[in-house]
């Protein structure tokens, strides 16, 4: 028979004193989705207490982390991927915030491989049903981005922070630092862009640059999640390190960013995040 000893809610995310106590509450979870298979193996890996149910070739690992309960899954690249599992993860389960963790290709001038991008607002850089809406427009849904909890976006803001200042020399190798030019590496808010299309090109990213002169960096999956957690009212926050420039070098950049390095920033900065809950 299961007690909880003692539980407090915070950000709507129910957070237990027993770390297996998960299995007590029907609740209240956390949702952290990625869109690289080494971020979820690690952060499956550090649960305790784990079932696992399977829809749609998606694994929902269901645990406790760090004391919080957790449903982790894997949602694979692209929005029609990321959609798909967000919708049945919000559907099956009893979610009450998400957290979307991942890389990105820096847009914005200045921004630096290992640096990291808290969203603000979330953007479809390749929605245009023009002329019927104006461009960017989500089609019936009155706007065109999807804005993150201020209360998630806060506390992935001051994790990512003191992941970088205490914990990055110690989670990444110094080779590999080092191989990316990784040096003082910071942390930024602003508007993330989405689509489906992997950035690779000079010209290509000075086009998009022109377009959305807010855009912070480029990814495949997060404005589509923040849609279906709009539909769903559901809470979310995203956070993105910045795997490589977006242009020609990202073909090299990306795989091995994302291979070496890209989860022991998600599991660090997650790790703070869930002490702040
Ligand atoms: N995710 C990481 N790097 C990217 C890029 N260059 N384009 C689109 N998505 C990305």
């Amino acid at each position: 028979m299961w007690s909880i000893r003692s539980s407090t809610v915070c950000c709507g995310i129910r957070v237990h004193e027993r770390p297996d106590a998960h299995r007590a509450v029907a609740a209240g979870m956390l949702a952290i989705v990625s869109a690289t298979p080494e971020e979820n193996a690690t952060l499956v890996a550090s649960l305790t207490g784990v079932t696992t149910r399977e829809y749609g070739r998606r694994h929902y690992h269901v645990g406790s982390y760090r004391s919080v309960e957790v449903v982790v899954v894997f949602s694979r690249m692209g929005k029609v991927a990321a959609a798909a599992t967000a919708a049945q993860l919000l559907a099956s389960f009893p979610v009450s915030a998400l957290v979307f963790s991942g890389v990105a290709g820096a847009v914005r001038a200045g921004l630096a491989i290992g640096d990291v991008v808290v969203g603000t607002e979330l953007l479809q850089h390749d929605m245009d049903a023009t002329p019927l809406f104006p461009r960017y427009e989500v089609p019936l849904c009155g706007t065109d981005r999807f804005v993150a909890a201020a209360p998630l976006r806060a506390r992935l803001r001051q994790a990512a922070e003191e992941f970088l200042r205490q914990d990055l020399h110690s989670a990444v190798a110094a080779a590999e630092l080092a191989a990316f030019k990784i040096r003082a590496p910071r942390v930024s808010e602003g508007m993330i862009v989405s689509g489906d299309k992997f950035f690779a090109s000079s010209a290509e990213l000075d086009e998009l640059r022109q377009r959305l002169p807010l855009a912070l960096c480029v990814e495949m999956e997060g404005a589509a999640v923040a849609q279906v957690c709009d539909e769903y009212a559901v809470p979310f926050g995203i956070v993105r390190v910045i795997s490589d420039a977006a242009d020609e070098t990202a073909v090299h950049d990306f795989p091995r960013f994302s291979r070496e390095i890209a989860r022991h920033y998600s599991t660090g900065i997650l790790a703070r995040f869930a002490q702040r809950l």
